[in-house]
């Protein structure tokens, strides 16, 4: 592997000036990136991440209201007047088939935001990571893990997914010259490569999550390779580029 790669921890450690001409992939285990591959494998036409609520609004004014849905959470929660919340099991292809999801989320589609300027952006996660391996194998230039974390801070959740891609990348032997954050997620995953589930269980987020009785979405958010869904930003856009 001759690419560079780092990784980055937390959607507002994201600079527009350090990810510009660069292949980003933006990594939310929990949940955002989960449920936006689940939503594109289930029949959505398109899904528009958003940065807050008054952009989704903004955008959902200049839509036909049978065509779109208005998605996404707050602290984990589905905001009220929202057709549907942030668990990757409310999108099932009877509800979303052939939709426009307008996707607002506290961490995870402000990092996509922020990264529509590179090269190429990417959403991975635990759920399609061989198809995101496959597609970074190809990328010219450097590679930027974007995780979306928690409000500023790391998700353990996040980085193990994060050190894994690097792992499989690179055969498992880290380039000398990598970054801190590659390093880091790297020797993570090292450690915990068989023992997914546990980790993302014990993270601070799932704690938050089963609390709000989002218990299965963790499990589900938890499974390596069920879909080979490739999310990409076309013009402001998330499409499945495998579709
Ligand atoms: C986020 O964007 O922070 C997450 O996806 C939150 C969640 O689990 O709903």
């Amino acid at each position: 592997m001759t690419q560079k790669i780092d990784v980055y921890s937390s959607a507002l450690s994201l600079l527009e000036e350090d990810l510009r001409g660069k292949t980003v992939v933006v990594i939310d285990v929990l949940r955002a990136s989960s449920t936006i591959i689940t939503a594109l494998q289930n029949g959505a036409k398109e899904i528009i991440p958003v940065e807050d609520m008054s952009a989704a609004g903004r955008i959902a004014q200049n839509l036909d209201a049978s065509r779109y849905l208005l998605c996404g959470e707050k602290d984990g929660e589905k905001i009220d007047g929202y057709h549907l919340g942030n668990s990757p099991f409310e999108y099932d292809e009877d509800v979303i088939k052939g939709k426009t999801l307008i996707f607002n989320t506290t961490n995870g589609t402000k990092a996509i935001v922020k990264s529509q300027h590179a090269k190429k952006v990417i959403i991975g996660s635990f759920l399609n990571m061989d198809t995101v391996v496959n597609e970074l194998k190809e990328a010219q230039g450097e590679i930027i893990l974007a995780c979306a974390g928690w409000k500023s801070r790391l998700s353990l959740e996040d980085s193990l997914c994060a050190g894994l891609i690097i792992r499989k990348l690179t055969d498992g032997k880290l380039p000398e010259d990598s970054r801190d954050g590659a390093k880091l997620a790297f020797v993570l995953s090292e450690k915990y490569e068989n023992d997914i589930v546990t980790v993302v269980s014990g993270s601070n987020h799932a704690m938050r999550l089963k609390s709000l009785g989002f218990e299965e979405d963790v499990l589900y958010c938890s499974k390596l390779n069920v879909t080979n869904v490739l999310p990409v930003l076309k013009e402001g856009t998330l499409i499945n580029e495998n579709g």
